[in-house]
């Protein structure tokens, strides 16, 4: 009897050592290393702001927009969507003013749920978001159009929306609005190397590029 137990427990310790260095071993040849980037990186997909600068709020772009440019914005719209005074309804709702109305305010439009019940309206900011990734806004719409990645373009295009039957007001333009300005800023800074790091660095990623503005650059 005494001896049966003992090969028992015996057998039992031998398993338990085996599985203990099995463990180890393994954790040893398969050790976890984290990698430098988390994620799958993409091919051939833009990071959108480089070295985490963020864009410019949508009301420095909405300062010099134009809407003849919006409307031409807008041909990539008008295969879903019209924009004048009771237009036919495409894939997506009639767009005649849109801007200052609620999301999904179109009745008789068949709207996803995800859009249903984002609620809000549509200002200059939802509008803007909206359109840079619907996907973004309202996961689960219908409106499959990938978004527009220019601020430029999404400032033009809503300012022309906003001229099809709303009006809402632009709203002011942050502190610093022109190329002009900023160029003047960075020439106005004394060279404060001690404070280098801290500082937001003015530099041609953060300064507003080509575009609209553009003509104020060469003045
Ligand atoms: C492939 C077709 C398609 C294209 C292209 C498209 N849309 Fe849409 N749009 C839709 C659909 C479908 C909906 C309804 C979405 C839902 O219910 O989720 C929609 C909804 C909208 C809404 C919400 C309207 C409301 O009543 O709340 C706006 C605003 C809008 N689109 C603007 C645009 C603009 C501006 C463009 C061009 C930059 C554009 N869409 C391009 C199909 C499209």
């Amino acid at each position: 009897m005494d001896d049966r137990f003992n090969t028992i427990a015996g057998w039992v310790l031998g398993a338990g050592i085996v599985a203990l260095g099995a463990s180890l071993f393994t954790g040893e040849v398969f050790k976890a290393e984290r990698p430098e980037q988390m994620g799958y990186p993409i091919e051939g997909v833009e990071v959108e702001s480089e070295g985490g600068e963020a864009e410019q709020p949508i009301a420095f772009f909405l300062a010099s927009a134009d809407a003849a440019a919006g409307e031409q914005v807008f041909k990539k719209c008008a295969a879903c969507h019209t924009a004048d005074q009771g237009g036919a309804t495409g894939l997506g709702p009639n767009l005649w003013a849109t801007m200052g109305k609620p999301v999904a305010h179109v009745a008789g439009f068949a709207y996803s749920d995800a859009l249903k019940s984002h609620g809000g309206s549509w200002d200059w900011e939802t509008m803007s978001a909206w359109l840079k990734s619907p996907r973004d806004f309202a996961p689960g719409t219908k409106m499959t159009f990938a978004g527009l990645s220019k601020p430029e373009d999404r400032a033009n295009l809503m300012v022309w929306l906003n001229s099809q039957g709303s009006n809402l007001p632009i709203p002011a333009p942050p502190a610093v609005d022109t190329p002009a300005e900023l160029a003047a800023e960075i020439a106005d800074q004394p060279a404060a190397p001690g404070k280098a790091e801290d500082e937001p660095v003015l530099n041609e990623a953060t300064a507003p590029t080509k575009g609209e503005g553009a003509a104020a650059d060469q003045e």
